[in-house]
């Protein structure tokens, strides 16, 4: 996730600016900028890469050397991870430099209007545009400038921004993205998107709230709202050591990305959701209404986790858009001469996109003559860049080498992407689609209330710590949901776990099921959910001791399992996402209490990049 760092005071604000870049490199990133005021002029450096490349422009190329500065490591959102892409941003006669954190949802329109207005956009980011808005807005004042380019931004933001016309002021506002004040000592202050930046020359902040802005200047700061009235904001006193800060208060990454799972679900589907006209919009697909139509089937490719969630694409995809569905391993893909041409659509799942089998399936399906799309999280990862077109997660760096807040947003990108389809091949009418739409807008709000079953998951955890294997059930959109709920538990606990159709558990598994053998039952009220009660009698019969993921008001498996976890009440094609949330803790805690390595279990890697 991108990361802000600002400085005014009386010390080289490069130095500051860059140590500060470093406590935020835990975040990820892809390139590093930091704009700085010397003798009213404003110094910019940036580029892709490491924070090193950026520090090693610093010593070759000089250090500007001014007191008051901003800097900015970039996640790439829009456009690719380059060095002209790289924030901080300027506008035409470079007086205004800004960085962001954020999306803005209308960066297409204001771009347009400015280029219509004479400015020059140099780069491919939507953040450039405030830079030229200021340039536009600015009257006199850099608050009031701010302001009023806020004002016809849609989407979120934390931006810092300084100016030739005001020097020694740093001006901040925040709408939806992090952003505090440092409040240093000595006729010095820091801005940050993050603690951690500034901890080692204040712990005293003061967090900024949506809808709200500040001015710094070296000898105090000043808060108010973005409509213009003061605001009163109290001072807090940060005691957390960075280690503890970098993960959010979280003991391990994974703790936090599953908790993060409400924002990231938001962030997949913001801009995308037309409810009125029952529809999705992808910006990144590069395929006409008439070609998505005109495709005859689709293979969906990916490895691990993302693979899991392609299978819940099949699902989706021939039920609700009614197109045949392949699902592959891209490691099987690759040399088993799939029927894949001209007419059909490849779309590659992969978090990270340099999976390195994926990638060489995607090269397979287009040599084949396919279409091929990437569902990537990573903005310019290879995937993305050689694929077609494509739907970025929007998810935030995943650190926890076992997937979950990438996985939630594949499925729920999975969802709009089929409404499209559906919707585009005449199989999904307006009633429905919109229905799907409602579910979708509900679905951060009830993962946020999931997420408070942390504790009750915690305590099943205890009891069930010791055992040596689990197995996981489910059917319908809840058997790819079981394998993943296995996945989890295996990668980072070391418990042998399979995750089963549950029906299909009698062909051989039910051999394995005695009083030892915890069997988690993944039953919402679906479609399939009578029948699934059949699977839970017939593990009860033979001892096995039942964790059911039920939805909220299910009196009937409450007598005859051993535990409930109740999730919300949604869709059948949205119980997969709800019902992975508690699995995902499940395992989480069985592993700490294991004493496993969490984020960083033995033998696996974030990101293969090889075969
Ligand atoms: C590795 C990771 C898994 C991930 C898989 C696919 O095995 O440990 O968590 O699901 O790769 O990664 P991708 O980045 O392509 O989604």
């Amino acid at each position: 996730m991108c990361g802000i760092v600002g400085y005014v005071g009386h010390r080289p604000a490069a130095p500051l600016l860059v140590e500060g870049l470093h406590r935020l490199e835990y975040r990820g990133y892809d390139s590093a900028g930091l704009a700085v005021l010397v003798d009213g002029r404003l110094e910019t450096r940036k580029a892709a890469g490491k924070i090193a490349e950026l520090e090693k422009l610093l010593r070759n190329g000089g250090q500007p050397i001014g007191t008051c500065g901003i800097a900015h490591t970039r996640w790439a959102t829009h456009g690719a991870p380059t060095t002209q892409n790289a924030h901080p941003h300027v506008d035409c006669h470079g007086h205004f430099a800004v960085v962001h954190n954020g999306i803005i949802e209308n960066a297409g329109t204001l771009r347009q209007k400015l280029e219509a207005l004479g400015h020059t956009l140099r780069t491919e980011t939507d953040t450039e545009v405030i830079a030229h808005m200021l340039e536009e807005a600015y009257a006199g004042s850099l608050e009031e400038a701010v302001r009023a380019a806020l004002r016809q931004v849609q989407g979120t933001y934390g931006i810092a921004v300084v100016s030739t016309h005001e020097p020694d002021k740093i001006v901040v506002a925040r709408r939806g993205s992090p952003l505090l004040l440092g409040i240093g000592e000595n006729g010095e202050n820091f801005v940050a998107s993050d603690a951690a930046a500034v901890v080692q020359h204040t712990r005293r902040v003061v967090y900024l709230d949506d809808g709200e802005m500040a001015v710094l200047t070296r000898d105090g700061y000043r808060t108010a709202s973005l409509q213009g009235g003061a605001v009163t904001k109290e001072v807090i006193h940060v005691d957390w050591d960075l280690a503890a800060i970098e993960k959010g208060g979280h003991p391990h990454f994974m703790l936090k990305e599953i908790f993060e799972q409400p924002e990231t679900l938001r962030n997949a589907m913001r801009g995308r959701l037309l409810e009125e006209e029952g529809m999705v919009r992808f910006g990144g697909l590069n395929l006409t209404p008439d070609e998505l139509t005109a495709v005859k089937n689709i293979t969906l490719i990916g490895c691990g986790t993302s693979w899991h969630a392609g299978l819940i694409g099949e699902y989706l995809l021939e039920e609700i858009a009614r197109i045949p569905v392949e699902v592959e391993y891209a490691s099987e893909f690759r040399y088993r001469n799939p029927v894949v041409g001209p007419d059909s659509l490849a779309i590659v799942i992969s978090q990270s996109g340099e999976t390195a089998d994926t990638l060489a399936a995607l090269r397979e399906a287009r040599q084949r003559g396919a279409t091929v799309l990437g569902i990537v999280n990573v903005v310019g990862s290879t995937i993305a860049r050689e694929a077609d077109g494509g739907i970025y997660l929007h998810a935030g760096p995943e650190i926890g080498v076992a997937s979950t807040k990438a996985f939630t947003s594949q499925v729920a990108t999975l969802v709009m992407f089929t409404v499209l389809m559906g919707r585009l091949r005449g199989t999904l009418s307006l009633i429905q689609a919109r229905e799907i739409i409602a579910a979708l807008r509900k679905l951060p709000e009830q993962v946020e209330k999931l997420l408070g079953l942390n504790d009750q998951i915690g305590e099943l955890a205890r009891l069930y710590k010791d055992s040596t294997n689990f197995l996981y059930l489910g059917r319908g959109y809840n058997f790819p949901a079981a394998l993943e709920g296995a996945l989890k538990l295996k990668e980072i606990s070391y418990i042998h776990a399979e995750g089963y159709p549950a029906a299909e558990m009698k062909h051989g598994a039910i051999a394995l099921i005695d009083e030892n053998m915890p069997v988690v039952v993944i039953a919402p009220n679906d479609a399939v959910y009578s029948k699934i009660v059949s699977n839970v009698e017939e593990v009860k019969a033979r001892g096995g001791r039942i964790i059911a993921v039920v939805t909220e008001g299910n009196h009937e498996l409450k007598n005859k399992v051993d535990h409930l976890i109740t999730i919300p009440e949604t869709i059948d094609p949205l119980t997969p996402i709800l019902a992975t949330v508690p699995l995902q803790l499940l395992a989480y805690h069985i592993a700490v209490m294991r004493g496993c390595n969490v984020d960083q279990p033995r033998n696996l890697a974030k990101s293969v990049t090889v075969e």
